[in-house]
């Protein structure tokens, strides 16, 4: 199983996704703020793992907290916020940090040793957690495609973006595992690639059957009757259903009901945000314009083009046939059965 982040003898080591699939090298920090630098630039992404990345940030950061109650609780804050300006989009980020925050809360008044081994443990807890998860809404997603299906997926929601196995890959191996899968077609994922550099790699280390298309082809092969199912993974689900994902998701799911293709959305209950009503409210990255510009660094535009470049955008609860969790899958109307699901 690939590994995207781990502890070890009090460091915390991520594999840089930015050097995949040329180079698999893991980093080992022991400065938390490298750790926001690397969700910062994409070296570790995707909705679950950056909250696991912010969970064990924090453990890592009090690993050097001052020994006052007072000092500590301030040191705390600030890392916590500095961990919450990092990406604004994925909610998994901001659930994470809620978690280790309500845990250190708790814990107030113990020996500061305790405190310590408590947050990397609760790091760790979250992370097997988001494993296990995965493995559920995999096993959640296969029976709604048929055998051979060819499925369609943008971005990477693999392993890669969580701490293993994936929620809209996880579905996809979950398929595999059963020999259900025909065909992968596999967004490349412009600005930054991450279907193309990411999904692909991770993909064929199993052995499934991948294709690569640009986004632009994707309606085209759904016009040949080539896509039996989309499914894509979630940065942040408000409580009408309403989907915050990578950009180029709402094209596709736009094109996948002109074409009659279902439409789903694979993710863990800890991207649904009750706060959130609707789409309208989730906070969309703007990020930076040489990603659009440039290509593996090279320009390959007029260098200094003004640009649009939001990094998600928004599929209406509408054009969703079904969202996929650990606790089952579930069908429009989503905001009654979100609730329920989230136990409130
Ligand atoms: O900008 P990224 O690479 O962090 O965007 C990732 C996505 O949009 C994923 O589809 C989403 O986070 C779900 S990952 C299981």
């Amino acid at each position: 199983m690939i590994r995207t982040i781990y502890s070890e003898n009090g460091a915390v080591c991520i594999l840089n996704q930015n050097l995949l699939p040329a180079q698999v090298t893991y980093e080992c920090v022991t400065d938390f703020r490298d750790l926001v630098r690397a969700i910062k630039e994409l070296q570790v992404r995707g909705a679950p793992l950056i909250g696991v990345t912010a969970a064990y940030g924090i453990a890592l950061a009090m690993d050097q907290a001052p020994l006052s109650d007072e000092e500590m609780d301030h040191y705390f804050e600030e890392i916590t916020n500095s961990f919450a300006s990092s990406r604004p989009t994925a909610v998994n980020l901001f659930w994470a940090i809620d978690r280790m925050t309500r845990l250190f809360e708790s814990l107030r008044g113990r020996a500061h040793q305790d405190i310590q081994q408590r947050l990397w443990q609760e790091a760790e807890n979250i992370c097997a957690e988001d494993i296990a998860t995965n493995q559920l809404i995999g096993e959640h997603g296969v029976p709604l495609l048929p055998v051979g299906a060819r499925i369609l997926t943008i971005c990477n929601a693999g392993a890669l973006a969580t701490c293993g196995y994936g929620t809209a890959l996880g579905v996809i191996r979950s398929a595999h595992l059963g020999n259900r899968v025909g065909q992968v077609w596999v967004c490349e994922t412009r600005p930054v690639l991450q279907g193309a550099r990411l999904t692909i790699w991770e993909l064929m280390q199993d052995g499934l059957p991948v294709r690569l298309i640009t986004d632009s082809m994707a309606a085209s092969v759904m016009q040949q009757g080539q896509v039996d199912a989309i499914i894509a993974g979630a940065d942040r689900i408000a409580a009408n259903g309403d989907t915050a994902n990578k950009i180029g998701t709402y094209a596709l799911a736009v094109l996948a009901r002109y074409h009659q293709v279902p439409f789903y959305i694979a993710a863990p209950l800890s991207t649904v945000d009750l706060m959130i009503d609707s789409g309208q409210g989730i906070p969309i990255e703007e990020r930076n314009p040489d990603e659009v510009r440039q290509l593996g660094g090279i320009y390959v535009t007029v260098p200094e083009v003004a640009v649009y470049n939001p990094a998600f955008d928004v599929t209406p609860n509408s054009l969703i046939t079904g969202i996929i969790t650990e606790a089952g899958v579930i069908f429009p109307p989503y905001r009654e059965e979100l609730l329920r699901l989230k136990g409130e």
